[in-house]
């Protein structure tokens, strides 16, 4: 059975394809359009997860869209009501675009992909969210909390997981909400939101959480975490460009920060205000978790919504928290609503059995070398090639110990918002002038943003504040960068380009099963520096989607101070640097075969 999820509209649009219960692929549509958190319809999304499962849309027996439109309507629509006349002018926009697209998604899904509207569904928002994280999860029964901004009218989900089905206990509804009051923050202190939210949480370890007070002045929380915003504060929910209201600023006595001065450098009351709020916001969480754990008797949490992003409060959630074991689904914004949707559908409505467990993000497009090396010869590119991966391997390690940047491009992209170690540039994590380096020439970018480290599984807990693995089951949040833990107090000198200023990294587990090259080569770089750590961030240049393709490679590294790029095990020198046309040929291959390339 074939059943395709779709997440689109909104931001990160997205497509996901599950085959009897297994995840053949997954990807967000920026990576092929280039288009930065692209909320288009998916279409080379679509057009890429059919492709590699080798199936038409024919083949498919039930789309499936992540939210209820008729629902979310509802909600804008009443809550426009609520506020008028204040919401005017967001209503007469919002309208005109829900009437001409967001609400006859059905008609325009079964016209776009040529197929019977009987074969399409929907799935609740949440419920998207919750079925992403429980059904690729390795447990077989689990607590389920879902966050976010909003979906329909939930903000945030308390439920239960059980074999192949999902029970919603609970529900907090807009327009209070976790991940609004974060975004609020995330405004106030000068980015933008749905992409700065990672700035803040990057910039909290710099601050004092002095305003934790004052925060609880603006909302109400319960024993089990459910929230009431005062919304004297707050304008999201009448207001299309602003979240807050001009009180909001008054109450902690500075108004906004400008957003053009929010990249720029850290100003100490803007780093207390995100200190402040990632105290509240981790506080919330684990009164939701606790209530949660007395409610379910379960041992183990599953995490999903957007601020499941929140790698530092992930990680408090499982030290502080009562679970034993927590999952985050590898994409737990809205992308990874594509593949909720399409579980929900295969597990909870048609009651199917339960497919493999997710051990990796490595779901997106791959190129051959045959592809590679054609791409290379068409464009002239002086190259070098070594075949033996053992090799290979080692002249990539010798290369980071001499403090090369290079970029690492191989195997299938991954699923979510991190590189993992497909589509990453990578370097040595001992010497402090990489943040630096990279920062400045590599990535363009505000100085004071950490970088993160790749470490081997099964040395993790030497560099980290981890428990050793357990069977290979545990921190599967750490495989996906999904934990910000401390760096042991002995490895912080060593490692001081991934250490944040309190001390902790956000760590990527690497397993030799699922990306045994980039396993291989960080083995390498331990045997010769006895730190089996690499320093990893994600293969782009700033505003720009992660790399998919040779060409993206290649021209990133061109226009950026990298020393090497590595596509696959093709080997290409900064000297060769230079700019091309990008192609795209990601849609038309199969295995070896080189197909056109399309300028
Ligand atoms: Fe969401």
């Amino acid at each position: 059975m074939n059943i395709l999820g779709l997440s689109f509209y909104y931001h990160d649009s997205s497509a996901a394809l599950v085959r009897d219960g297994q995840l053949v692929a997954a990807a967000e549509e920026e990576r092929f359009s280039r288009l930065k958190h692209d909320s288009g319809f998916p279409e080379l999304a679509i057009e890429f997860v059919l492709e590699r499962a080798g199936l038409t849309i024919h083949d498919v027996d039930h789309v499936v869209f992540y939210e209820k439109p008729f629902v979310k309507f509802e909600r804008m629509l009443l809550s426009a009501m609520a506020t008028f006349p204040r919401s005017a002018s967001v209503f007469r926009e919002s309208m005109q675009r829900w009437i001409t697209d967001k609400l006859w998604i059905k008609s325009m899904l079964a016209k776009r992909l040529g197929i019977p509207g009987s074969r399409i569904l929907f799935c609740d928002h949440h419920m998207s969210h919750a079925a992403s994280s429980f059904f690729t999860s390795h447990f077989e029964e689990a607590a389920i909390l879902t966050v976010d901004g909003a979906g329909e009218w939930s903000t945030a989900t308390l439920g239960v997981g059980r074999g192949n089905q999902i029970r919603i206990l609970k529900e907090l509804r807009f327009p209070h909400s976790l991940g609004l009051l974060y975004s609020a923050f995330t405004a106030y202190c000068g980015f933008e939101i749905n992409e700065g939210e990672y700035k803040l949480m990057g910039m909290h370890p710099y601050g004092k959480p002095r305003f934790v007070d004052k925060i609880y002045e603006l909302i109400r929380v319960g024993e089990d975490g459910s929230l009431w915003h005062d919304m004297r504060y707050f304008a999201y929910h009448f207001s299309r460009d602003s979240t807050l209201s001009e009180a909001f600023g008054r109450h902690f006595g500075r108004p906004a920060r400008d957003p053009k001065e929010g990249d720029k450098s850290l100003d100490p009351f803007y780093c207390d205000m995100a200190a402040s709020i990632q105290v509240v916001t981790e506080e919330i969480l684990l009164k939701m978790i606790s209530y949660l754990h007395r409610e379910t008797g379960c041992k183990n949490l599953c995490l999903a919504g957007g601020v499941a992003l929140n790698s530092v409060a992930n990680y408090k959630l499982l030290r502080q928290g009562p679970f034993e074991d927590i999952y985050v689904h590898a994409a737990p914004g809205d992308d990874g609503g594509a593949v909720g949707a399409a579980y929900w559908a295969y597990n909870h409505v048609l009651h199917q059995p339960r497919g493999p467990v997710l051990e990796h993000a490595y779901l997106g497009s791959e190129y051959s070398d045959a592809e590679i090396e054609a791409f290379l010869r068409r464009h002239d590119i002086r190259f070098e090639k070594i075949e033996d991966d053992e090799r290979f391997c080692d002249f990539v390690a010798q290369r980071l110990v001499e403090g090369a940047v290079c970029g690492w491009f191989r195997g299938r992209f991954e699923w979510g918002p991190r590189a993992l170690g497909a589509r990453s540039i990578i370097a040595d994590p001992r010497k402090a002038e990489m943040k630096e380096k990279l920062n400045s020439t590599i990535k363009f970018r505000e100085a004071f943003r950490p970088f993160a480290p790749s470490v081997l599984e099964e040395r993790a807990s030497e560099f980290f504040d981890i428990d050793p693995p357990h069977n290979g089951t545990r921190h599967y949040p750490a495989r996906f960068m999904l934990y910000v833990t401390p760096v042991r107090e002995d490895k912080r000198s060593v490692l001081p380009a991934i250490t944040h200023e309190d001390g902790s990294g956000r760590l990527q587990t690497v397993h030799k099963a699922t990306n045994p090259a980039y396993h291989r080569m960080i083995e390498r770089f331990g045997e010769l520096t006895g730190v089996p750590v690499i320093m990893n961030t994600s293969f782009n240049l700033k505003g720009e989607p992660i790399v998919e393709d040779p060409s993206h490679a290649f021209n990133t590294f061109s226009l950026s101070g990298m020393d090497f790029l590595f596509l696959n095990n093709y080997i290409v020198r900064a000297d060769a640097k230079k700019k091309i046309a990008e192609t795209r040929f990601a849609l038309r291959h199969h295995g070896d075969s080189v197909t056109q390339m399309v300028s």
